[in-house]
């Protein structure tokens, strides 16, 4: 079997990083959450008063201090999930609040913001081996990832899954409000200039509505073991 790059975009909350994930660990592939990139730097736009009231960003400021930001994924005990940290500090359950989820559009809409995440992220995938998730990793990032996949369900289910996430973290969120942030992020994300959140032409599209995750990840792996034995699927 050949190393593949493996790219999962889709809608928020449609359980694309629960699939990824899945999928590296049994594949052996480093999993890349890009999503917790654009998080990090809204966190820190945040922190240094670089939002208005009105949720405008300040994008002159944050373009100028994007080389101040670092954003690092590390590991603090072997077999659990990388932690996000920014500056070295972990940030894992900071940028997945509500807040954050509320800021986080207007700031991955900006193109400076998009051109330093996406050049980091290219970065990863120079061995493949590699599951990254995220709006543009098919279409931008990785346009010529051997394995594609688009991520879609209903609104409402997605919401459910995020709330019930965030309850079961302990932390306090109205279903309606996280709703309302989800039906806001589509809606920033698909109709933005620079990569919006669309399916490329050559993803498998896959609408989980009504699938289990067991479901969900059988039908992932039997996509991996084709594109990953599928010498046609070779485009470099
Ligand atoms: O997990 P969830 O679906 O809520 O979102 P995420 O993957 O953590 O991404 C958070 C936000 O970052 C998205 O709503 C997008 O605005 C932005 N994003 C992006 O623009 N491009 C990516 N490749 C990944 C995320």
């Amino acid at each position: 079997m050949k190393q593949i790059i493996v790219a999962i975009d889709g809608y928020s909350s449609s359980g694309k990083s629960t699939m990824a994930k899945h999928l590296a660990r049994a594949a052996g592939y480093a999993y890349v959450d890009s999503g917790a990139m654009y998080r990090a730097v809204t966190l820190y736009a945040m922190r240094h008063g670089m939002i208005a009231d009105d949720g405008t960003p300040d994008s002159n400021t944050l373009a100028q201090a994007l080389p101040e930001i670092e954003i690092t994924f590390q590991v603090r005990q072997a077999g659990e999930a990388s932690r996000t940290c920014l500056n070295g500090e972990d940030v894992e359950d900071e940028i997945r609040s509500l807040a954050v989820s509320n800021h986080v559009s207007p700031i991955a809409a900006l193109p400076e913001v998009r051109h330093r995440i996406t050049a980091l992220l290219r970065g990863f995938g120079h061995n493949k081996g590699i599951v990254m998730d995220g709006r543009d990793i098919g279409t931008t990032v990785f346009p010529d990832a051997e394995m594609k996949v688009f991520v879609d369900a209903s609104p409402e289910i997605r919401a459910r899954r995020r709330h019930e996430e965030l309850t079961a973290k302990g932390k306090q969120a109205d279903y309606g409000d996280v709703l309302k942030n989800i039906l806001e992020r589509d809606n920033i994300d698909k109709n933005r200039k620079d990569s919006p959140l669309q399916q490329a032409a050559d993803a498998v599209v896959l609408c989980n509505d009504d699938m289990s995750i067991e479901e969900q990840h059988k039908w992932l792996m039997n996509l991996f073991k084709l594109r990953s034995t599928d010498d046609s699927a070779h485009r470099d």
